[in-house]
């Protein structure tokens, strides 16, 4: 391993807090910082939302994606929002995402990590910080744990309350998704009932339905041999984890815990954590909070990433190189993965080091529609796809996840699709806080897309690896 120079915040003890030692980006400015003081003591009282050992899980299985025996599946919002909170909307986001999964798993046969944007995922990060409308200047909008989006002097002033709300918020989510993933609502005996009224309609939503048809067929099958759903709990329910940005270091280092039982640090706001492309430089404050935690972490890597900022982020976040520990979420836009990706994988594989590839096929592919939205169309998200596979069946190392922005309602946001979302219909349903999401029949389609490249990678890994899995 390259020895780098070791700089302040690797070479110095970290803590929760050692963070605010640091330069910080993307951080509200609040105007009452006793509010805030007051506010964080209090969510240091509050309960864990997730427990350690559950993130020690996760990172179990986050080792296997990365040995090339599972697939990461990770999405939701863009931004969570106190408007759009319902159980509706996260009972139709989980399902999505498990419709996702049986795909994969089902087509591809492969085990899938199923990983929430959700329960958390509020705080944004913003290219300027005051936004300009016909001459007035105001905060921008960071995202519901933070301010309003209305653009008035009010509702844009950060808001130490909005803490507590999106603390609660997340807990009573985690709540559902906990019931939805283990009371019954995941058994696979409903594979069918998941199916959205609208998808069904989609090609994508019958291509699931034959797919639902030939798994109840399998189900019929071994309960036929006497093997019934209920001896094996892997079929009745499912594993589901939680993950956001760690953007508000505040609200992270309030949720930021000892573990009784391995004495480490865990920030229990969710299972996995991530930095974001415009704040993982190693030698600022969101690198230096999430390198303390023992939580599973991820980074995204952009088209700015550089060979030395890279390496360096590596051995600050993984020094033990350790299997599942550290997720690289690469976004670069459907034009550049193919010239972009490969030297950053040869660095990384030079280096010995032992990562998830995950790709987001969002945050590169963003572009303003002829009248005036923010979308992404649906071909890019698939051919960026398509490309991440490519490239690393190229290099012979393992595509092992996707990171996906995807909502279960019926929105208009993202252009294109099997049922043809145009840049007139953007205007019908475009809810979405921030960034457009996939909608439901996008998402699937998705899917399907995603687990042929995975039966290929797969067919392409030594037989030693397959039978493992
Ligand atoms: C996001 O995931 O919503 C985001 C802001 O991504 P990135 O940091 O990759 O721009
Ligand atoms: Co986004």
């Amino acid at each position: 391993m390259i020895l780098r120079d070791t700089y302040t915040a690797m070479a110095t003890k970290w803590t929760p807090d050692s963070w605010r030692r640091l330069p910080a980006r993307q951080l509200p400015d609040y105007p009452d910082p006793a509010a805030l003081a007051a506010a964080t003591d209090q969510l240091c009282s509050f309960p864990p939302l997730v427990f350690a050992g559950e993130a020690r899980r996760l990172k179990a299985q986050l080792a296997n994606v990365a040995d090339g025996k599972a697939f990461l599946l990770q999405g939701g919002d863009c931004a969570e929002s106190f408007a759009e909170f319902h159980p509706d909307n996260i009972r139709d986001t989980f399902r999505v995402l498990l419709q996702m999964s049986v795909v994969l798993t089902f087509a591809a046969a492969c085990p899938v990590v199923k990983v929430g944007r959700m329960a958390g995922q509020f705080a944004k990060p913003r290219s300027s910080a005051m936004e300009n409308q016909n001459g007035v200047e105001l905060p921008s909008y960071r995202g519901d744990i933070v301010n309003g989006i209305e653009f008035t002097e009010e509702a844009r002033t950060p808001d130490p309350a909005r803490l507590m709300r999106g603390y609660t918020q997340a807990a009573s989510t985690l709540n559902l998704l906990r019931a939805f993933a283990q009371g019954g609502y995941a058994n696979l005996h409903q594979a069918h009932q998941w199916t959205l009224d609208f998808v069904d309609q989609s090609p994508a939503g019958e291509r699931y339905r034959e797919l639902s048809d030939r798994i109840s067929e399998a189900i019929s099958f071994m309960e036929a041999c006497g093997i019934g759903l209920d001896s094996a709990p892997e079929l009745t329910g499912t594993a589901f984890y939680t993950s956001h940005e760690a953007l508000l270091l505040p609200y992270e280092q309030a949720m930021t815990r000892v573990d009784s039982t391995s004495g480490g640090w865990y920030d229990t706001s969710a299972h996995l954590l991530w930095i974001g492309d415009r704040t993982r430089n190693p030698k600022e404050a969101h690198v230096e909070f999430i390198r303390g935690i023992g939580n599973p972490v991820a980074v995204k890597v952009g088209p700015t990433t550089t060979e030395d900022g890279l390496l360096r982020l590596i051995d600050i976040l993984n020094p033990q190189n350790e299997a599942g520990r550290l997720t690289l979420i690469c976004r670069f836009g459907s034009d550049q993965v193919e010239k972009l990706l490969p030297p950053i994988i040869r660095w990384v594989e030079r280096e010995g080091h032992t990562v998830v590839w995950s790709c987001d096929p969002m945050h590169g592919n963003t572009v303003k529609s002829s009248n005036g939205f923010k979308t992404r169309p649906f071909e890019r998200v698939l051919a960026e796809v398509k490309s991440f596979f490519k490239v690393h069946r190229a290099e012979g190392t393992y595509a092992g996840g996707v990171h996906v922005e995807m909502t279960g309602q019926n929105v208009t946001e993202c252009t294109g699709g099997a049922v043809a979302i145009t840049e007139e219909k953007l205007a019908h349903r475009y809810h979405t806080h921030c960034d457009p999401r996939l909608n439901a029949s996008q998402s699937l389609e998705l899917a399907f897309l995603i687990a042929e490249g995975i039966k290929e990678e797969r067919q392409a890994l030594p037989a030693s690896v397959r039978a493992a899995s």
